[in-house]
C-alpha cells in the first residue's frame, strides 16, 4: 500500500472509480474512437492502454513460413471436387479452426459495397451516428465502442455497428440509410454462403450434408461492422482483445488493411487480406457440438498507425429467438471411448453469459459447461 504526495491513500478502489468515470465520460460523447481521432489526439487515453504484463507480450511474433489454409470453392457441385473441398475443410477445421475461402460466389462488387457502406456510416455526421448509439442489447441495430467497455481491463481501439440482421423479424427500415442497401444485399449472399459452409462442415464431420443446418446453426445471427481508426500509439492497445468467437461459425470480410491475427501452434499468425477472400472461423459452439473434433480458434486484431481498417464478421450463433434451444455434443460423434466433453448448453443462458463477461476475461463462456 502506498501514499500519494497529497497524503491520501491510493487504494485500488480510487483507481477503479477514476477509470469508471473516464469510461463514462468517453461513452457519453457517443462519438466513439473516431471522435477522439477527429479531435486530433496524439496520445491515446488511459482507458485504452493495456496492462503492463500484456504490453510486454511481443505483438508480432508470427511464424513466417506457414501458409494459412486457403480453400477454393470453385466447382463445389462436382463430385470429386467436392470431396477434395470437404477434405480441405476438415483439415483446416481440425488443425487451425480457421481458413480463407475464395471463389465463394459472392461478387466482388457486393463485398466492396458492403465495406464502403460501413465506411460511410462511420464517416457521416457524428450527430446521425449518435442517434443509433446504444448499449441496449435488445435493440436490433446499435452503434457503440466495445460492447464490454465497462468490464474489460483495457478498451479496444474500434467502433462497432451491430445488426441482428438474421433475426427473423428485423425491419430493414431500422438499418442506417447510408448502408441499408449494401448491407441487405451482402446479407442475402452471406446467408447462402453460410448454408454452403455448414453443409461442407457437416460432411467433414462424416454426417449428412444437412445435419448442422437441421440443428438450426445458421438460422439466426449477428452482423457486426467494425471500424478501426488509425491509432497514434498502436503498440499500447489492441483493435480486438484475444478471444474465440462464441457462436458456431464466423464469416468475415475485411478491407485492405491488415491487423487480424490467429493463434496457431502458440504463435500469432497474420491474416493478410486477399482480394475477394473471406475469413472463416470455427466458434466455440461448433467446438462443443463436434465434441472438439473442430477447434474454435483464438484470434485478435492489432492496432495500426494507418487506417481505417474495416471488417464485418457475421456470427452464426443459433436460433436465439427460440427460448428453450439447447446444444450438446452430437451423439454420432461420441462413444464410450470418446464421451461427451461438454454438458447440455441452454443457448440463451450461454449467450447471456457472453454478454455479461468481457473478451479479455480469463474464463470463456464455454468453460462453464465442462463436465
Ligand atoms: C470479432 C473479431 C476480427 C476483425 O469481432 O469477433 O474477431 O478482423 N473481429 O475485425
Ligand atoms: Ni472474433
Amino acid at each position: 500500500m502506498s501514499f500519494s504526495n497529497t497524503g491520501e491513500m491510493a487504494s485500488p478502489t480510487s483507481v477503479y472509480n477514476n477509470r469508471t468515470e473516464e469510461l463514462k465520460a468517453f461513452d457519453d460523447t457517443k462519438a466513439g474512437v473516431k471522435g477522439l481521432v477527429d479531435a486530433g489526439i496524439v496520445s491515446i487515453p488511459k482507458i485504452f492502454v493495456l496492462p503492463p504484463e500484456e504490453l510486454a507480450e511481443e505483438p508480432n511474433s508470427c511464424q513466417k513460413n506457414i501458409e494459412a489454409p486457403i480453400i477454393d470453392l470453385n466447382n463445389i457441385e462436382e463430385g470429386s471436387r467436392r470431396k477434395e473441398i470437404v477434405d480441405d475443410v476438415r483439415i483446416a477445421s481440425e488443425k487451425w479452426g480457421f481458413f480463407l475461402v475464395i471463389n465463394h460466389g459472392i461478387p466482388l462488387s457486393v463485398l466492396d459495397e458492403m465495406i464502403d457502406g460501413v465506411r460511410m456510416f462511420n464517416e457521416q455526421d457524428v450527430e446521425v451516428k449518435k442517434e443509433v448509439y446504444s448499449r441496449d442489447t435488445r435493440k436490433k441495430v446499435r452503434f457503440n465502442t466495445n460492447y464490454d467497455l465497462y468490464k474489460s481491463r483495457a478498451a479496444d481501439w474500434r467502433d462497432t455497428l451491430t445488426i441482428s440482421l438474421l433475426a427473423v423479424d428485423l425491419d430493414p427500415e431500422l438499418l442506417p440509410v447510408v448502408c441499408r442497401k449494401s448491407t441487405l444485399e451482402y446479407v442475402k449472399h452471406i446467408r447462402k454462403l453460410g448454408d454452403t459452409l455448414f453443409e461442407l462442415l457437416s460432411e467433414a464431420l462424416g454426417l449428412q450434408a444437412d445435419y448442422l443446418g437441421s440443428m438450426e446453426c445458421a438460422k439466426e445471427g449477428t452482423l457486426v461492422c467494425h471500424y478501426y481508426p488509425a491509432c497514434p500509439q498502436p503498440k499500447l492497445t489492441l483493435g480486438v482483445s484475444r478471444h474465440a468467437d462464441p457462436g458456431f461459425l464466423t464469416l468475415l470480410i475485411q478491407n485492405e488493411i491488415s491487423g487480424l491475427q490467429v493463434l496457431h501452434e502458440d504463435q500469432w499468425f497474420d491474416v493478410h487480406p486477399i482480394q475477394g477472400g473471406l475469413v472463416v472461423n470455427i466458434g466455440d459452439l461448433l467446438q462443443i457440438v463436434s465434441n472438439e473434433r473442430f477447434k474454435s480458434v483464438e484470434h485478435r486484431v492489432i492496432a495500426n498507425h494507418v487506417g481505417p481498417r474495416i471488417s464485418a464478421p457475421c456470427f452464426f450463433a443459433g436460433p436465439l429467438s427460440m427460448p428453450e434451444k439447447t446444444y450438446s455434443p452430437i451423439q454420432e460423434l461420441t462413444s464410450e471411448a470418446n464421451p461427451p466433453r461438454y454438458k447440455e448448453i441452454p443457448l440463451r443462458e450461454y449467450v447471456a453469459r457472453f454478454y455479461s463477461s468481457s473478451l479479455d476475461d480469463e474464463k470463456s463462456p464455454l468453460d462453464y459447461y465442462k463436465p
